[in-house]
């Protein structure tokens, strides 16, 4: 499964890019806002720093516009993936902008039914938020499972990524349901390797090693 950050803050992108675990990065307009920097100016950073896939969402809401946008972000640099809401119109960008040869990132996907329209538009990538229907008192990860079953079931190529995650535990349970990418807050990517019993285990080990005095090198 590969590990996309989402973030737009240049610090966090390049202290957890040198872990080797970021295959790619995920950005929304809240992010970029949140970086209080440009947003042409951050995703060509971003894009010289990582050589995976780099979503950058479009703002408009007309197909004729978000079209225009995702051209622009498109030719920013080539692993630009082009992001674009689960609306009307950005279906039809993403047909559009897929048909061209641009990967699309369909967001803020909620329903089964909704996956299966980006998946018929040509989308790369499909992103459910499973943290926000969480939120909202619905199952989130079954979204992830519905999603994976009915993409197996007609082998269509568009990659589930699995979005607005909130715990180390939904990144377990996408890995089960074989979900293709999961994006993580930092925080989130940061807690993964870490485990009480670790560090524990660690300091007991490192007290031992010091008693018997000797050195590797
Ligand atoms: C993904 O592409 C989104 O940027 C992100 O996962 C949203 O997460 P949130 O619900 O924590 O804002």
């Amino acid at each position: 499964m590969k590990i996309f950050l989402d973030s737009a803050d240049i610090g966090e992108i390049t202290a957890l890019c040198d872990t080797g675990f970021v295959d790619g990065i995920t950005t929304n307009p809240s992010l970029i806002a949140k970086s209080g920097r440009n947003i042409l100016d951050t995703i060509a950073e971003i894009c010289s720093l990582v050589d995976g896939p780099v979503s950058a969402e479009v703002t408009a809401t007309d197909f004729k516009t978000m079209l225009t946008e995702g051209q622009k972000l498109a030719a920013i640099a080539p692993n630009v993936t082009v992001k674009v809401p689960l609306t009307r119109d950005g279906l039809m960008t993403c047909r559009a902008l897929s048909d061209a040869g641009t990967d699309v990132n369909v967001t803020l996907c909620f329903t089964a039914g909704q996956a299966l329209l980006a998946a018929k538009a040509g989308a790369k990538f499909i992103s459910p938020f499973v943290g926000r229907l969480d939120d909202i008192g619905r199952d989130g990860m079954g979204l992830i499972e519905e999603i994976c079953s009915i993409y197996a079931n007609y082998d269509y190529d568009t990659e589930v990524l699995v979005a607005s995650v909130r715990s180390t535990q939904h990144v377990v349970d996408a890995a089960l349901m074989g979900a293709d990418v999961v994006t993580l807050p930092p925080k989130i990517l940061t807690a993964l390797y870490h485990h009480p019993l670790t560090d524990s285990g660690l300091d007991a080990f490192l007290k031992d090693w010091q008693a018997t005095g000797q050195s590797i090198l």
